[in-house]
């Protein structure tokens, strides 16, 4: 097994560790499907976790409908596609590769500013902290499809002004020069009119409905570090969930 070891620092659970190493080697195609997966005794001794978290790891998996269990044989991976699997924490630049469409961005505001109430709530700043406030228009190929307006607390990127190219991806920049990883996002989605400032920069009619996300990001530790608001077109995005329902 070539699994990375886990982060007992963290505040995520080490069962969701292990299922998302698990995860990320049947992404790669380490485990295809059909074949079986290491047993709770074989995760727990790797890990050097109790066979309870095994257990746990391996459940959570076919609770998503990933694998699927053999009585007295094992655990294995089933045919189904990941890639319309449950939502990730992808970034724009990396949801547009997966559809085969080229990324592109237009900065609209790129500075230090100190943090709004909003931002101070939503990232648990317990001061006014300097934040870097990024404001882009995404495109899908030549086409805008939404604006996304993302506050990071500048303590964690102090440079991000210089190291950022801003055609380039905030998320691989993040991890590439600050060791930035987002681990999980809140994210609540809600219907909405554009309104005219924004329906002029997406080349759509005023009051044409649009979704409105709004986005935590945090690092394993749980730490909160980006805050975003984003306006979708309703005419060009859609949202692909995959729902799973819980097994007995
Ligand atoms: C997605 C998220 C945003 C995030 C962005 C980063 O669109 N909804 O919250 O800021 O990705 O994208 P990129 O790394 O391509 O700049």
């Amino acid at each position: 097994m070539n699994l990375a070891p886990l982060d007992r620092e963290s505040v995520i659970p080490l069962y969701y560790q292990i299922r998302e190493r698990l995860l990320e080697q049947i992404r790669a195609g380490v485990f295809k499907p059909g074949q079986s997966l290491p047993s709770e005794q074989e995760i727990a001794e790797h890990f050097a976790v109790s066979r309870m978290t095994g257990r746990q790891a391996l459940k959570s998996l076919r609770d998503l409908g990933v694998t699927y269990s053999v009585r007295g044989k094992g655990t294995f991976v089933s045919a189904i596609k990941l890639e319309k699997d449950f939502r990730q924490v992808t970034s724009f630049t990396e949801e547009m590769k997966a559809r085969g469409i080229r990324p592109k961005s237009k900065v609209l505001f790129f500075e230090v500013v100190k943090a709004d109430e909003e931002t101070m709530n939503a990232l648990q700043l317990k001061t006014r902290e300097s934040v870097v406030s990024l404001r882009r228009i995404r495109f899908a190929n030549t086409s805008p499809v939404g604006i996304e307006w993302s506050r990071i607390p500048q303590r964690i990127c102090p440079d991000l002004l210089k190291t950022l190219d801003p055609q380039a991806s905030l998320y691989e920049t993040l991890a590439q020069r600050y060791g930035i990883k987002m681990a999980i996002a809140d994210e609540i989605v809600e219907a909405g009119l554009a309104r005219g400032e924004e329906a002029g920069l997406l080349g759509i009619a005023a009051k044409t409905p649009v979704f409105l996300f709004t986005r935590i990001s945090y690092l394993q530790s749980g730490e909160a570090i980006e805050f975003v608001k984003s306006v979708y077109r309703g005419d060009r995005y859609k949202i692909v969930n995959r729902l799973t329902r819980l097994k007995a």
